[in-house]
């Protein structure tokens, strides 16, 4: 959907709009059943809630996979080729491979890949301090699209790196074709250590994306503050509630904002209408069996070595092999 330009609010014209992000929200609110992309969530306020969010008690994953690669990272190190390099996918707060680090004792290079150069240069200055001997060389890049890895790690084994399940905020076709870019970034041959959450009971899921604190409710609805900020929206942030549950039929966790009442919300001069009840769809969480999950790696060239689990089966690493490149 094209904005005509003076439908916009003075300060919007005047630069520091981002046409992609109006674009993506008027297209997405045009939709017969209204979305958002997800990757909107993560402004700075988006962030510090996602952090708050992985500290809940209700929300299982994050300590999870931690006390997993705690517990077999020694294990999971041996099983990386000697003079490797560790490429991170999507590294963000790099927590995670700060645990796996101490068991990775001949690594050739850190390579953490991001989109947030700032972040990303920050990080890695960081991580840097506290492990001296490890050489680090971020990439700035989206890795949902093809991007190069750094000239001098072309002779070293390549090991991916990809925690958290963030796989499963992609459609199981799109994850496939995830995972096939990895192998076609990384190399035949490689490793790829990959988080996943597994399928369970639905009240337990149900919980982790609808905590009692309302912190993931504040996260989901700050998606609309942003809007209203970035591109002159006037959502009611009263006017909407959060929404997340395990569907367990497309065995994903859906995530909405649902209107309260019939109302007119007003974004870039543009209206758009919302019946009471009616919901913007902002993210899905698929969650995979061991078997599932290895079906759809399988797929996308992966083999399977190992998996690792809690005691109490929540959570996976899994840790496969590039046999096959599929061309893209
Ligand atoms: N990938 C993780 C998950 O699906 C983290 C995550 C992404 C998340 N978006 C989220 C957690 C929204 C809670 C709410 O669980």
């Amino acid at each position: 959907m094209n904005v005509p330009l003076p439908h916009l609010a003075p300060a919007l014209r005047d630069g520091g709009l981002d046409r992609t992000f109006l674009q993506d929200v008027l297209g997405g609110l045009s939709a017969p059943k209204k979305h958002l992309s997800a990757k909107y969530f993560y402004d700075r306020r988006g962030s510090e809630l996602f952090e708050a969010i992985t500290r809940l008690p209700e929300y299982y994953p994050t300590r999870t996979e931690l006390a997993i690669l705690d517990r077999d990272g020694p294990e999971i190190g041996a099983g990386l080729p000697p003079g490797a390099a560790l490429v991170e996918f999507g590294s963000g707060s790099t927590a995670k491979v700060r645990r796996l680090l101490p068991h990775l004792t001949d690594l050739a290079a850190y390579v953490p890949v991001d989109v947030s150069e700032e972040f990303l240069r920050s990080e890695a200055e960081e991580l840097g301090r506290d492990f001296p001997r490890l050489r680090v060389e971020p990439v700035a890049a989206d890795f949902t699209k093809p991007f190069a890895l750094p000239d001098d790690l072309a002779d070293a084994p390549k090991a991916g790196f990809f925690p958290g399940s963030t796989i499963g905020n992609f459609e199981p076709e799109m994850a496939a074709g995830l995972l096939a870019s990895f192998a076609r970034t990384l190399g035949a041959g490689a490793t790829l250590i990959v988080g996943i959450d597994l399928v369970k009971d639905k009240a337990v899921l149900d919980a982790a994306y609808d905590d009692s604190a309302g912190v993931t409710a504040a996260f989901n609805l700050n998606l609309l503050a942003r809007i209203n900020r970035e591109l002159g929206a006037d959502f009611d942030l009263d006017a909407f509630s959060h929404q997340a549950f395990f569907d367990e039929n497309l065995g994903r966790i859906e995530m909405h904002l649902v209107s309260r009442r019939s109302q007119l919300v007003t974004v870039a001069g543009v209206p758009f209408h919302f019946a009471s009840g009616e919901t913007i769809h902002t993210e899905n969480s698929y969650k995979y069996t061991v078997p599932g999950f290895r079906a759809l790696a399988r797929g996308a060239g992966w083999e399977h070595a190992r998996v690792w689990t809690d005691p109490d089966g929540l959570f996976s690493v899994h840790a496969l092999t590039a046999s096959t490149i599929r061309r893209q």
